[in-house]
């Protein structure tokens, strides 16, 4: 059994990481330590500086919509109270207490709203529902959702504030305003590598040990030991070859976790997610203006089913002047051979810091972004995407969590991932969760978080396709870093349904769509 008395080492620094470690220190465990490959306390989480994990991020979506999954709701506004008390904090701090780079007027969560946009008039039925169940469920944060094209949202809007009426109708202009959804304004950004900075300087405070940066930090194998009592994880070797023991292993490795764990290849798969910049030049004040938090919200955009379709969004400007876009339709896979365990394959990340490193994006998600971004926003088309990154999701067979002892291991190994896209969210609450499962305390997740796997014949979030699945990397096209700009000229040209080179009369109505007034402003190549 884990208690407080347990020497527990933890593998990833990442959110699931730090929020375990977190809650288990302040619970009185006297011994936790987190080990990451990552030098965190030089890199600051900055994805822009050999931080490859899911959590090192500029800015992800705090939002609380999530239809019938109400545990997730619940879970969600638990969070945000703990975030608005973050905020307080170091609003209330003096800079000198706080980690660098966090300064008094960085706010973790800011309020700016999430746009749930979707293609046609229709409100389409995830939407539908979304609000139905906040309405029935938390009917105070319905009262901060404004449904577009309806009246007396609208004035519920404008009685928020003068910002949220015009928040209300920053999308009428695209796809000539044949459009659906929702402005949420109780949802907004989170900066996210400062997050992690500030949760790890609480980890800090609360006695957590790191050890950060290669190669002392970076986990080499699982020391397994195998007596007639069965099979214990007694510690951990690190690649400078030293050992270190613990009672507890928790394997918190984001998308490396199958790397790992090998058992948990069926359980949870590492898929990549697409992400474009634009960099705001200094000299455009008014686009800087623009795109501010106060003036505009997170958006996120839905078009379609099934293989041509797109869910996909975009961030305020950051403090430096970054947009982030996001593509999500499709996750691809990357099959490798696993580090150590003969004969199996596992979808493993490759980023910019691999061994084998990648700078590029799949052409496929490129295009479409291209159109969707710059129909969305002409004014940006010009500059066009300046950078991008591959960020790598920890898929589970159904979205949820897998938080649980592995099996075989005599509860010895414990594995903490399975984010599927939505973990970041949590990072305030979810190790006092962990932590009852890690003690067998049951609670409402237990059954949810539950060591699960692939089952034949199912779909599973994609996991059942495996390497010979239609999303798997080496099928694709990676972009030319000069298809980067300008933000829809190819996409045009390759994927619409084009009947003439020419600019004839469908063109005109696809212009008209995309946000160019004319045929003619259409850039020629
Ligand atoms: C593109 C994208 C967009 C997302 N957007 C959102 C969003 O808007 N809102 C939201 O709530 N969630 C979002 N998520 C989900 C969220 O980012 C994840 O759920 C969460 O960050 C996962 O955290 P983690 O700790 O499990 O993994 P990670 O953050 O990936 O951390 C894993 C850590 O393990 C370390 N590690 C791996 N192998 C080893 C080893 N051998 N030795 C030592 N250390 C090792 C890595 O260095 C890394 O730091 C998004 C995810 C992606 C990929
Ligand atoms: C978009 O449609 C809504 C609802 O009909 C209307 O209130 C709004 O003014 C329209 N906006 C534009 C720019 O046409």
């Amino acid at each position: 059994m884990t208690t407080p008395d347990s020497r527990v080492i933890i593998v990833g620094g990442g959110v699931f990481g730090l929020s375990t470690a977190l809650w288990l220190a302040r619970g009185g465990y006297k011994d936790v330590m987190i080990f990451d490959r990552c030098d965190f306390e030089k890199d600051l989480y900055n994805p822009s500086s050999n931080c490859d994990g899911a959590s090192a991020d500029i800015n992800k979506i705090f939002r609380a919509t999530y239809g019938q999954q109400t545990h997730s709701q619940d879970l969600a506004l638990e969070a945000r109270n703990i975030w608005l008390q973050w905020n307080k904090e170091i609003r209330q701090s003096s800079p000198s207490e706080l980690p660098e780079p966090l300064t008094p007027q960085d706010q973790l969560l800011h309020l700016c709203g999430v746009y749930h946009l979707a293609d046609g008039p229709e409100m389409i039925d995830r939407y539908v529902e979304n609000l139905k169940i906040m309405k029935d469920t938390a009917p105070s944060f319905r009262d901060l959702q404004f449904v577009k094209d309806s009246p007396e949202d609208e004035k519920r809007a404008a009685d928020l504030g003068p910002e949220w009426a015009k928040k209300h109708h920053l999308f009428d202009h695209f796809r000539n305003n044949r459009t659906n959804g929702f402005l949420d304004a109780g949802s907004g950004v989170t900066l996210a590598d400062k997050a992690c900075v500030y949760a790890r300087h609480l980890c800090l405070k609360a006695g957590v040990k790191f050890v950060l940066g290669r190669p002392k930090g970076e986990l080499e194998r699982l020391l397994i030991d195998q007596s007639s009592q069965g099979k214990r994880v007694q510690g951990i070797q690190t690649r400078d070859g030293q050992s270190h023991f613990a009672d507890i292993i928790i394997v918190a490795c984001g998308p490396w976790s199958s790397s790992v764990v090998p058992e948990a290849h069926r359980s949870v798969e590492a898929t990549m997610g697409t992400l474009m910049f634009i960099d705001v030049p200094s000299n455009r004040q008014d686009l800087r203006e623009r795109f501010h938090p106060d003036n505009f919200p997170i958006w996120r955009f839905l078009e379609g089913e099934g293989d041509s379709a797109y869910e996909g969004g975009g961030f305020p400007i950051t403090r430096e002047g970054r947009l982030k876009f996001g593509f999500r339709a499709r996750k691809f896979t990357n099959f490798q051979d696993h580090p150590k365990e003969n004969k199996l394959r596992i979808s493993t990340p490759r980023t910019k810091y691999s061994s084998e490193p990648i700078n590029t994006v799949p052409l496929y998600g490129l295009q479409r972004m291209k159109r969707v971004i710059g129909g969305l926003f002409p004014e940006l088309k010009e500059i066009g995407f300046t950078d991008s990154r591959l960020c790598w999701y920890t898929d589970s067979i159904d979205n949820e969590f897998v938080i649980d002892y592995v099996p075989g291991y005599s509860d010895s190994l414990f594995i903490c991932t399975g984010g599927s896209g939505h973990g970041f969210k949590f990072l305030p609450i979810l190790g006092k969760y962990v932590k009852n499962q890690l003690e067998k305390t049951p609670d409402r997740f237990t059954p949810l978080w539950k060591w699960r796997s692939v089952q034949e014949g199912k779909p599973c979030n994609g996991l059942e396709e495996g390497e010979n699945g239609p999303r798997e990397m080496s099928k694709l096209e990676l972009a030319k870093r000069k298809c980067y700009k300008p933000l829809i000229y190819e996409a045009l040209l390759t994927e619409e349904p084009i009947t003439s080179r020419r600019f004839q009369v469908p063109y005109r109505e696809l212009f008209v769509n995309l946000g160019y007034k004319d045929i003619d402003e259409f850039p020629s190549k």
